[in-house]
């Protein structure tokens, strides 16, 4: 719920020494909250995704639009992935230990993408986002089986894909740094996809469900629009989709 940037980076540090030195509590809480509105800045608006304006990369403010949006998946990240500690409070030890990991490294890569914005001329908040990740998270809140298939294993997922081809086109504009940064996120986030995955399939084993057929019916039934390629497949095999899934993928995109 932290809305101050800085305060919520040092918030999470004390959070990972406290897991460290097992000051957690387990007991579950009696009430479960609805998060409508997660711990954010004023800034940035936030804006239907087609209110957004289209920025060429070419030029300086471009450059800038792409680390800004960067840095504000990565700062709903951290949200949601302490959402999934809080909310779900009946998993295994294991699940709060991975994403407490994951809240740690989206809170690195926010300030990495947020140093580089900075020497862009820019801040966080200076232009306008959507709030899609966050909604998605939202509506999933009611079931840790239909967060793990749509945020991990949906949108992170989505971006294993859009990654490189955002490699290519900062290096395309000599950006050194961003190219280095990219990089670092594109490997830990097929982690964060992993972690999903693993949890996906201990949620299906539990329930007694087929996970590829879990998986689709899920997308049917919750995901706004369709999955759309094209897919990144090598990672997404990294981050634990089976043979099946990307056979599947293929028939799509
Ligand atoms: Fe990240
Ligand atoms: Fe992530």
């Amino acid at each position: 719920m932290e809305k101050d940037l800085n305060r919520k980076v040092r918030q999470l540090s004390q959070l990972q020494e406290d897991w460290s030195n097992d000051l957690f509590d387990f007991t579950p809480t009696e009430t479960v909250v609805r998060v409508k509105d997660a711990g954010r800045p004023e800034k940035p608006d936030l804006v239907p995704p087609k209110d957004l304006p289209r920025r060429r990369l070419g030029s300086k403010e471009g450059h800038a639009s792409l680390m800004h949006s960067i840095a504000h998946i990565e700062f709903n990240a951290v949200n949601l992935a302490l959402d999934a500690i809080y909310r779900f409070q009946e998993m295994p030890y294991e699940f709060y230990r991975d994403w407490l990991g994951v809240a740690g490294e989206e809170a690195y890569h926010f300030q990495m993408v947020r140093e580089h914005l900075n020497s862009l001329g820019y801040e966080y908040g200076d232009m306008a986002a959507h709030d899609g990740l966050w909604m998605t998270t939202y509506e999933t809140d009611h079931d840790p089986l239909i967060r793990m298939a749509l945020v991990p294993r949906t949108l992170e997922a989505r971006g294993l894909d859009v990654t490189p081809p955002m490699i290519s086109k900062l290096r395309s504009i000599g950006d050194k740094r961003g190219v280095e940064i990219l990089k670092i996120l594109l490997r830990d986030e097929i982690g964060h996809v992993e972690v999903g995955t693993r949890w996906f399939r201990y949620l299906c084993e539990q329930r007694a469900l087929d996970p590829f057929e879990a998986f689709q019916q899920i997308i049917r039934d919750y995901f706004h629009g369709d999955l759309r390629g094209p897919f990144n497949f090598d990672a997404r095999q990294q981050a634990g989709f089976s043979d099946e899934e990307i056979q599947w993928l293929k028939t799509i995109q």
